[in-house]
């Protein structure tokens, strides 16, 4: 992948079992309240929905649940990845789902307007051009049809008892992140682009993540150790240390963490 596509491939990591293990918890750990928000942004059960960047499909499945009188397309840029989600589609035997391979960047192979949902999650964050991703998804969208966006911001990750190297191991990831193309600090930021890119109804909620829903090493293993993938692979035993030492919280009786999920939504006009 070109680094103008964005800061997230799964080819870089190299425990890609693991990675793929992260990305299956992070699409479940949420999905009770997810499944709430979509149908408070306005999903219902006749909708064409697209999940853009839908990894390995788990939110797409469940949407396609929801949605079981319409249809849903999950589009990612990585074919393994739709590997996976095609491989479970087939044991889960759900009819009104489809993937395919696709760039946020360009859309047009979908046809214009044809959707009544876009979900995004979790890819905003990634991105060296959102108004353009935006700009492409308001074209998939039909006169009235939802966009809903979820993502992180590092202003809202704390633990407690804070480890002394946080800040600069969260810096530093940041760091690395924009330098291909990312921004850890987009979840302030969508609310703003929907606005610019033309949607109109924009609202933004912030719900929490914590060590009250997860294990402190589920939670660390989420929000921390794969962005040390990212790193490079000069500084490892450097940055190995760096987590061993933000990992010592899970043997801290009562340690706590949190993480804010911003989720905006809007309507095309
Ligand atoms: C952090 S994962 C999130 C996956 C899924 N939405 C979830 O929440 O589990 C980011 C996903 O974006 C995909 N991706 C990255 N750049 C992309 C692009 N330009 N167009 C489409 N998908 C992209 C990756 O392959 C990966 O599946």
């Amino acid at each position: 992948m070109s680094e103008k596509l964005g800061s997230y491939s799964l080819n870089v990591f190299q425990e890609k079992e693991q990675e793929l293990q992260r990305l299956k918890t992070q699409a479940n750990v949420f999905l009770e309240q997810e499944k709430k928000i979509w149908i408070q942004s306005g999903l219902n059960s006749n909708m064409e929905v697209l999940d853009v960047a839908c990894g390995c499909g788990i939110s797409s499945s469940e949407l396609s649940k929801l949605a079981f009188a319409g249809g849903v397309t999950g589009v990612d840029i990585n074919p393994e990845l739709l590997e996976i989600a095609k491989f479970n589609q087939k044991l889960e035997k759900i009819n009104n789902l489809r993937f395919q391979e696709g760039n946020i960047y360009d859309l047009n192979f979908l046809g214009q307007e044809i959707f009544d949902f876009v979900y995004a999650r979790f890819i905003f964050q990634h991105l060296f051009e959102p108004m353009k991703a935006l700009n492409n998804i308001y074209n998939v969208l039909q006169p009235g049809g939802i966009i809903c966006l979820l993502d992180i911001d590092d202003a809202w990750f704390t633990l407690y008892p804070e480890p002394s190297n946080l800040t600069s191991f969260c810096q530093m990831s940041a760091v690395v992140q924009k330098e291909k193309g990312g921004d850890r600090y987009v979840g302030r930021k969508l609310n703003t682009y929907l606005k610019n890119a033309g949607f109109i109804d924009v609202q933004t909620s912030i719900y929490t993540l914590s060590t009250d829903n997860i294990s402190m090493k589920d939670f660390l293993d989420l929000s921390v150790r794969f962005r040390s993938e990212f790193m490079p692979l000069s500084s490892r035993e450097a940055i190995d240390k760096e987590l061993q030492e933000i990992y010592s919280l899970t043997t801290i009786p009562n340690a706590w963490g949190v993480v804010g999920i911003f989720i905006t939504t809007g309507r095309r006009s």
